[in-house]
């Protein structure tokens, strides 16, 4: 996934390249590193660990120079360690390089660049095109990056700096995000657009194969032949404070905190009949013959949710397919098909590949995602953008909220027969009932004491309400590294209740009044097994209340808005039983936020 920054102005590049990163660092904490020139010589600094490792190791040096580069890694070939950190050089140190995603034919390169005597320091495949540089320098850095560029297989964002046109930035991208920032006499390059925001909110989201040549804070356009092309300058209208913490210890928190906020920005000017921001109408929706729900992850999670709303709607069935499985099947894609593509960063890369697919089929691909310019809003044919501002916590938190908002939306004003009950008047008031469920927090930190030690935790729900405990059981999986697994409440008897035993945590979701006394059938099977029952519902649901060892009441809503809140306790319970725990809440072992790697 890795975190790229790039500099060239009239200022120091050192503070700025550090900043960039602790923005970035979220796409990887493998290890960082930077390198800057200052006209005559090449200053490559790297270390294994978070970025405090290496702003500890520069806090007494002194690096001055024109341009600069650096990188946050998240490990794909080769351990983390100081050697395989970026910027990577060639033989001589003259060049340094950096390097988002995967270069497939690199152990073909190396294999003859070795039987060349070249020399290799570290066992990822990025090095491979340092050394291909400097073997294939033509004097002019834009060129000699193109023609090794055409021989690479894989996905890149690639960014480099050499002392032998030391006033210089070349970078390109196929594949891997590359944002160009375009300040006053000076210019960034960035994974996202996030972590150059308090610089600049112009911004140009390379495509792929495009190439930028940067020079004394003026940049050039190019495609991979190196004839000049041109690309929209776009005005990104996120806070930088939406990128902070503002005072709280984690970003999950603060995103936790804020989704009152966001989602009322997620529904402003879409809750009108016939809102022009709804880019699929309800005549269009009527003709599609078949509906594709595609993501990974939370936003996988996310489609669960939708499928119900879309086929009682439209009347059509929804296949909800998780996008790395999906690229590799023979999917039967028609042309009267719609597609939605759901994906927070708009760049996951198995998503944009079962996007790709999608589209040689001629599906209409509908784009639910929320970083403006990315690669999946602008493959899609429509957007509904989920403007809920930067997610920085890997664990999505008001993403997901905005993708239950977004389909719920779209949902809404396919409704011809008024077939989901909740009305647009009661989405407006949607944030408020956010506010009022956020009070639960105290609460399920009293809760999260009686699980934190437990190794395994069972999420049960039934209909939409499983869908929620599917997204409740991942947060707390990725955060806490305890085993959370998310049933079907019916399911539960068909195998997975052989291991409820004396003590072990059962987390209900049960806002389906239709549901209701199906779940509490479930819940006083794992009961009779010993279970420890934390339920989340109504106040209505009496009998469950009574069987339940914990019970958090939701607010009074309809039944669609209730399900879509009790998504709250359950963030609450993933970030408390991690924080309990003294876990690295937004840097996860392992993981990284943007998954643009297969
Ligand atoms: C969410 O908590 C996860 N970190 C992860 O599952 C994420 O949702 C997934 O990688 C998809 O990301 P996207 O929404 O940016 O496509
Ligand atoms: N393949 C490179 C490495 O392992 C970059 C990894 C990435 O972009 O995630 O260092």
């Amino acid at each position: 996934m890795c975190g790229i920054i790039g500099y060239s102005g009239p200022k120091q590049p050192l503070p700025i390249l550090l900043a960039g990163l602790s923005r970035l660092e979220y796409r990887g904490y493998d290890s960082a590193g930077i390198a800057i020139t200052d006209g005559k010589n090449l200053i490559i600094e790297k270390k294994q660990g978070k970025l405090q490792v290496l702003k500890d190791h520069l806090s007494d040096k002194k690096i001055n120079g024109n341009i600069g580069i650096g990188h946050t890694r998240w490990a794909t070939h080769g351990v983390p360690s100081d050697e395989n950190a970026h910027p990577h050089y060639d033989n001589n140190q003259d060049f340094a390089i950096i390097h988002n995603g995967i270069i497939e034919n690199y152990d073909e390169m190396k294999e003859e660049l070795l039987k060349e005597d070249y020399q290799f320091e570290s066992e990822t495949d990025t090095e491979v095109v340092a050394v291909e540089l400097s073997k294939r320098w033509t004097g002019n850095l834009l060129e000699t990056v193109c023609q090794v560029a055409k021989d690479l297989d894989g996905t890149y964002a690639l960014v480099v700096t050499t002392v032998k046109q030391p006033d210089t930035i070349v970078a390109g991208r196929m594949m891997s995000p590359l944002v160009l920032g375009v300040g006053e006499g000076e210019v960034f390059l960035a994974s996202d657009s996030a972590a150059i925001l308090e610089h600049t909110n112009k911004m140009i989201f390379l495509e792929n194969g495009d190439f930028v040549e940067i020079k004394d804070g003026n940049y050039e356009l190019f495609d991979i032949n190196m004839n000049k092309i041109s690309r929209e300058i776009q005005e990104i209208d996120w806070e930088v404070s939406e990128a902070e913490k503002s005072g709280h210890d984690h970003f999950m928190y603060k995103e936790i905190l804020e989704q009152a906020e966001v989602i009322e920005r997620t529904i402003t000017g879409r809750l009108e009949v016939g809102s022009e921001e709804i880019p699929v109408d309800l005549k269009q929706a009527k003709g599609f013959e078949k509906i594709w729900i595609v993501a990974c992850g939370t936003a996988y999670h996310a489609g669960l949710f939708g499928k119900d709303l879309f086929e009682k709607v439209l009347g059509v069935s929804v296949s909800v397919e998780l996008a790395s499985e999906f690229r590799y099947r023979e999917p039967i894609v028609g042309e009267n098909d719609l597609a939605i593509v759901i994906s927070q960063s708009g760049e996951t890369m198995d998503t944009i590949a079962a996007t790709e697919l999608l589209k040689e089929n001629n599906a209409h691909v509908l784009a639910l995602v929320n970083v403006v310019g990315s690669s999946l809003a602008r493959m899609a044919d429509s957007v509904l953008y989920l403007h809920v501002g930067p997610e920085i916590g890997v664990a999505s938190t008001k993403a997901y909220l905005g993708m239950l908002v977004g389909q719920l939306l779209l949902a809404k004003h396919w409704d011809e027969s008024s077939k989901i009950e909740t009305t647009f008047e009661e989405i407006k008031q949607l944030p408020s009932l956010i506010k009022e469920t956020l009070k639960c927090e105290s609460e399920i930190k009293e809760i999260s004491k009686s699980i934190n030690n437990h190794k395994d935790i069972y999420f049960i729900g039934r209909g939409l309400d499983y869908a929620l405990a599917a997204e409740g059981a991942l947060k707390l999986k990725e955060i806490s590294y305890l085993h959370a697994e998310a049933l079907a409440a019916g399911e539960l008897k068909h195998g997975t209740l052989a291991l409820i035993e004396d003590g072990t945590p059962v987390i209900v979701t049960a806002s389906q009044h239709h549901l209701l006394d199906k779940t509490t059938s479930n819940v006083q099977e794992v009961k009779a097994r010993g279970a420890f029952v934390i339920a989340i519902g109504n106040n209505s649901s009496k009998k469950l209340q009574d069987i339940s060892n914990d019970y958090v009441t939701l607010p009074e809503a309809s039944e669609m808005l209730s399900t879509i809140v009790s998504i709250i306790p359950l963030q609450f319970i993933a970030y408390h039983v991690a924080n309990l725990n003294g876990e690295s809440i937004d840097q996860p072992r392992n993981l990284a936020k943007s998954v643009t790697v297969e």
